[in-house]
């Protein structure tokens, strides 16, 4: 409470008051609750709004609907709010329906509004015209408050309103995968906001301005630790600690939930068991959720990963993942706790020489045949697609296969296999097309959302679940970009009829301001960000072709194959695909509805963009485009490289238009990006070049005229290194200097006079930062420190990274040297030069 007081505070401090420029813009903690002042025009719409606030009730929720209310309004009009409760004149309500009647009798929205609902509305209360927010619930009040200063924000009339909206899922949740140490699996934007060194923070500002961001967009839970749980984390004498957290987050209406290993009883020294059924075991988790309830009344519940990636489980005792999910329901139910079990298991050690075997069938075989056995608090979550949170992978067909059984969706806001927020990619597309997906589950229509949500066979729970993995970084996930993530996220769970368009623009005009440019600039750089990403990563549904067994990042074609792991996609040099048919392969299409059955075993009609998830094909194969499937990839990863270059020639065009740290944050990272989607697109395109053995139509793979290979170039102290694996450098080979002192390379440029641009493609190490400096003739032109924190120890496509050197003014015969000084383990590594005509 006191934390949260103080960040609003602080929040306002930071927002430098009316009338100053803000100091600190769409990266700030703020993210899209930034309320910048509106333009004059703008403002003037809300001319009429009243200036006093009256709140109907009191509890820690109203009075932080109360705070923003008067924060927002003063941020975007300049007004101050007068609260009070008491009607003395215009005012803007807040409280929840009970309140309401008894101060307007007869005041009550047409339909009934569920929990959390809200209805912003105009009416005359004691004569006098008034603005209401009214929900059910205190939180839907919150919300409404939320929805209200977003139509302002985004400079929408507010006067009559008239508007009613309903959650679309009754559970919203994120997740996060917060280790107790600290650190966050698969996180890619600081440490914790949680834990430090074993232990809750003492500070949790961040962790209450997480619950109002959160708030702000319809999350009511989060999960705090890593789904791979350490059990230290529901310790008796942890569960205090994890109070201070639920404090900060119950003003925002967030509930607290935990991640839990199947075997704590058994870890936590308690018992000699963690069997489902042994009454001890019973009893030890009723024990346990009763102590959590004493300290955390409104707890939410528990998420359990089990039987996966090495974690325990029931089938040790033989039992079923319904017998432990229900094990701890029983528990958790008395107190209204809902327990999510993931359907994410599977066996990581799967024999690859077998055909047959399919990762992609575990989740549909272990859980369709327990449907109808889990109780009713039980949620199972399943990831979007049947593999892991692949740029492109078909629906998860789990979806359709519980009717009697609560589920909820999977979407990862933490860009694990999408780039790692260094990399531009907004998802709210994509999971557009996985919740718009109608499995026609027993021939009716059955989009995922509403299979999900619980409404086709009327479940009574639904839930959208978010991994989010924000990170100490001020402005939450690292890249300015990323956090339309996660709006879009909670967004989409709470109204999943929205377009992706519709988010884009909503986030932009929020984070960015409401200049028609702006918002149509980065409303269109955000709705292509995750086709040009797919393009340039991983072809037709074979999955990201990235580093499987690793970061998950950078091009890692072979990781995938002859392995356990299961993500194969089998090529080799006649073809390309997993045959996942019924006739002929896995069985798994099997697993969908008929009529997708249908669709995903024919080769005829399998959709061009996930064809190879379904089948084994040759690199000839046509495909609906009418192109080969080689020459798809080819030209797939061209464009894909070709619009990540277009991204920075897009955001340059809004210089000045937006707050000059944000441009050049954004700048750093498109840039950094576009020259990654490079890398990809090399690594891909000359692996399937030399695996096929088929050219490209266009002449383009395995030639490039512009590049001057490191290894070529006269080289001083340098010595020449193999890339393993050797596409993931360009000719499979680079530079490294292997001494303590700087190693120089240098050319003569043989091309005619004029300006040019320079890339150098070098290997940024994270253990190291090796000094760069580039000479014409001489004169020092560039010089840098490859200081990033790239997941990479080695050279490599994680590491790979470009330098542009603009406007070099070069004569033919020009000798053009790099001096690389070594740091640590890191060997100023280089791999190669590209030289364009300058198009300036
Ligand atoms: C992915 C991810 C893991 C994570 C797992 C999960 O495989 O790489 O870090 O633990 O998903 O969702 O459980």
């Amino acid at each position: 409470m006191i934390d949260t007081l103080r960040f609003g505070i602080l929040g306002m401090l930071l927002l430098g008051g009316w009338g100053l420029k803000p100091l600190v813009a769409d990266a700030s903690q703020d993210a899209w609750l930034r309320y910048a002042p509106l333009d004059r025009a703008v403002r003037a719409k809300y001319e009429s709004l009243p200036r006093s606030l009256v709140v109907l009730g009191d509890s820690a929720v109203l009075r932080a609907a109360q705070r923003e209310m008067i924060r927002g309004v003063r941020g975007t009009t300049g007004k101050t709010l007068h609260a009070g409760k008491t009607f003395q004149g215009r005012a803007i309500v807040l409280g929840a329906l009970a309140a309401i009647h008894a101060a307007v009798p007869g005041l009550a929205p047409l339909d009934p509004l569920k929990a959390d609902g809200f209805w912003l509305v105009t009416a005359r209360v004691r004569g006098f015209d008034c603005l209401i927010v009214t929900s059910p619930t205190e939180r839907g009040v919150l919300y409404g408050v939320f929805a209200l200063l977003s139509r302002m924000a985004r400079g929408e009339s507010i006067s009559p309103l008239n508007e009613r909206q309903q959650p679309y899922a009754t559970i919203r949740w994120v997740d996060q995968w917060d280790n107790l140490n600290g650190t966050i699996e698969r996180g890619y934007a600081g440490s914790s906001i949680f834990f430090e060194k074993g232990h809750v923070r003492a500070d949790l500002i961040r962790a209450g301005a997480y619950a109002r961001l959160l708030a702000s967009i319809g999350i009511a839970g989060c999960t705090i630790n890593n789904v791979n749980a350490d059990p230290r984390a529901i310790d008796d004498g942890f569960l205090s600690q994890l109070a201070r957290i639920a404090d900060v987050f119950r003003p925002w209406g967030v509930q607290l939930a935990v991640s839990v290993d199947l075997s704590s009883p058994k870890i936590l020294g308690e018992l000699d068991s963690f069997d489902p059924l042994d009454p001890q075991v019973i009893e030890w988790w009723r024990t346990k959720v009763d102590k959590i309830y004493r300290q955390i009344p409104d707890f939410g519940g528990f998420v359990v990963k089990a039987d996966s990636e090495g974690r325990s489980g029931p089938s040790f005792y033989g039992r079923t993942p319904a017998d432990a999910a229900n094990l701890m329901a029983r528990a958790l139910k008395p107190h209204g706790g809902v327990l999510f079990y993931r359907a994410f298991v599977y066996d990581h050690h799967l024999d690859w020489r077998n055909a047959k075997n399919d990762r992609a069938r575990a989740a549909y075989d272990i859980f369709h045949p327990l449907d109808g056995k889990f109780d009713d608090n039980v949620i199972v979550q399943i990831k979007y697609g049947p593999i892991d949170f692949q740029a492109r992978e078909p629906v998860s067909p789990l979806f359709g296969g519980l009717e009697k059984t609560s589920q909820g969706i999977e979407l990862q806001v933490t860009q694990e296999y999408t780039g790692q927020q260094r990399h531009l990619c907004f998802l709210p597309t994509m999971w557009k097309e996985m919740l718009d997906f109608d499995l026609r589950v027993n021939g009716g229509r059955t989009p995922v959302k509403a299979l999900v949500a619980g409404q086709v066979f009327h479940r009574p729970a639904g839930a959208f679940v978010g991994v989010a993995n924000v990170g100490t970084a001020m402005n939450w996930l690292w890249h300015p970009m990323a956090m339309a993530n996660l709006y879009g996220f909670g967004r989409l769970a709470w109204d999943p009829d929205l377009s992706a368009k519709t988010i884009a623009e909503e986030w932009t005009r929020l984070a960015f301001g409401n200049d028609p440019v702006v918002v149509e600039s980065i409303t269109d750089l955000l709705l292509t960000s995750w086709p040009a990403y797919e393009n340039y990563t991983g072809p037709l549904g074979a999955q990201t072709l990235t580093d499987i067994v690793g970061s998950h990042y950078g091009p890692g074609i072979e990781s995938s194959e002859r392995n356990g792991w299961g993500q194969w996609h089998r090529a080799d040099h006649e073809g390309i695909g997993m045959d996942r048919s019924v006739a002929t392969g896995t069985g798994f299409a099997g697993q969908y509805p008929p009529p997708i059955r249908d669709l995903y075993e024919s080769l005829a009609t399998t959709p061009d963009q996930v064809l190879l998830f379904f089948h084994h094909v040759p690199y000839t194969y046509r495909l609906h485009s009418g192109k080969t499937v080689i020459q798809h990839i080819y030209d797939s990863h061209y464009e894909g490289a070709e619009q990540a270059a277009d991204f920075v020639r897009r955001w340059k065009s809004l210089a000045h238009r937006v707050p000059d740290n944000s441009y050049r944050a954004v700048l750093a990272r498109l840039e950094y990006q576009a020259g990654h989607a490079i890398v990809w697109r090399d690594a891909i395109c000359n692996w399937f070049l030399r695996t096929s053995g088929i050219a490209d139509a266009k002449g383009r793979v395995g030639n490039h005229p512009d590049r001057i290979e490191a290894e070529a170039m006269q080289l001083k102290g340098y010595t020449v290194m193999d890339v393993t694996p050797w596409e993931n450098a360009s000719g499979g080979k680079g530079i490294e200097c292997v001494r303590a002192s700087a190693c120089t390379a240098s050319f003569l440029f043989d091309r005619a006079a004029g300006i040019y641009e320079m890339d150098v493609q070098y290997f940024d190490q994270n253990n190291g930062k090796s000094n760069f400096r580039v000479f014409v003739d001489h004169q020092q032109v560039d010089q840098w420190i490859a200081a990033d924190r790239l997941p990479a120890t080695k050279p490599g496509g994680d590491s790979s990274t470009r330098r542009r050197i603009p406007g070099l003014t070069l004569r033919s015969g020009a000798e053009i040297r790099i001096d690389g000084l070594p740091d640590g383990k890191e060997r100023a590594p280089l791999d190669y030069v590209d030289l364009h005509a300058s198009t300036k």
